[in-house]
């Protein structure tokens, strides 16, 4: 098989079909080489994407939009609100695993990380996963607050905006690949006002794909804005086991390069929050 098939064979699984082409091609990058058969590029390539994007998503969530819009096409559902389970932000945050296992400590986190920006912020999630659903926990501590998640997984980003719509948030998903810094960095630029990035359980999927990518984007994204928070997960997000390494690498690259403001954990999660150094 030639390139052009082995990515469209790659892409055919669904949960693969909506990624950034850039993503699919820096993961069969790392397989593409001689040692390895077609079956087996295609195979390893899958199970890396599986890991970078997939594991932490229940294949419930990725089917509410087309379940809802199927239901309204055939009438099922005559009422604009539709099926109140699926619109349920915990139901949601529940059936991601980052999500979920955040979800008991979000008022103590944001109430935490946003004590500087109470009157008003805009939120740049990357990585989102599903945490858009948690706004109610952002209105709670900021009066006004806008949110833009990037995530790599369209079905996520359609789920957000759909309900963003829906309940009239003031909030969007942006379909997007965060080893496109141009365009992130375009994101960033064009709001005015406070602005803070979550960086929430997504660096290591960055690495997975290309090493020390996350140092670059944090060079380049950090003197953009107000405050950068970065998040670890402390244990195994799917063994649950507890993770061994200490991740110095980026403390020391952060502590370095930055003003290290906040260290700490909350639940199974570490966050280091920081900002651009003052001269
Ligand atoms: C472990 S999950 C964390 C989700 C969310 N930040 C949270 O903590 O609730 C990592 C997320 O990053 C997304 N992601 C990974 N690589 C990405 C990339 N290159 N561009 C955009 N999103 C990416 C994945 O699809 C996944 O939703």
């Amino acid at each position: 098989m030639n390139h052009a098939e082995l990515f469209q064979k790659i892409t055919q699984k669904k949960e693969f079909s909506q990624l950034p082409k850039k993503d699919v091609e820096l993961a069969f990058e790392k397989f593409d080489k001689d040692q390895y058969g077609d079956e087996e590029k295609v195979k390893l390539t899958r199970d890396l994407l599986r890991k970078v994007f997939s594991v932490f998503t229940s294949q419930k969530i990725l089917n509410i939009k087309d379940r809802d819009e199927d239901a309204k096409s055939k009438r099922i559902l005559r009422r604009p609100k539709l099926n109140p389970k699926f619109n349920s932000n915990e139901w949601i945050l529940k059936k991601h695993l980052s999500t979920k296992e955040r979800l008991p400590y979000y008022e103590e986190l944001y109430s935490k990380l946003l004590k500087d920006f109470k009157k008003s912020v805009t939120i740049f999630d990357l990585g989102a996963g599903v945490n858009g659903f948690s706004y109610k926990y952002l209105g709670n501590v900021v009066k006004n607050f806008s949110y833009i998640g990037i995530e790599a997984m369209k079905q996520l980003v359609d789920l957000m905006n759909y309900h963003f719509k829906q309940e009239k948030i003031n909030g969007k998903a942006i379909h997007e690949s965060l080893f496109e810094i141009v365009k992130i960095k375009k994101y960033v630029k064009q709001v005015k006002g406070a602005k803070v990035i979550f960086l929430f359980k997504t660096l290591d999927s960055l690495e997975m794909l290309r090493r020390n990518y996350s140092k670059e984007l944090l060079r380049e994204l950090v003197p953009l804005v107000d405050l950068v928070v970065v998040s670890f997960a402390t244990r195994s997000l799917v063994k649950r086991t507890k993770f061994k390494v200490k991740r110095n690498w980026i403390v020391n690259f952060i502590e370095e390069n930055f003003d290290m403001l906040d260290d700490f954990e909350l639940g199974s999660e570490r966050y280091l929050s920081f900002r651009q150094a003052s001269t």
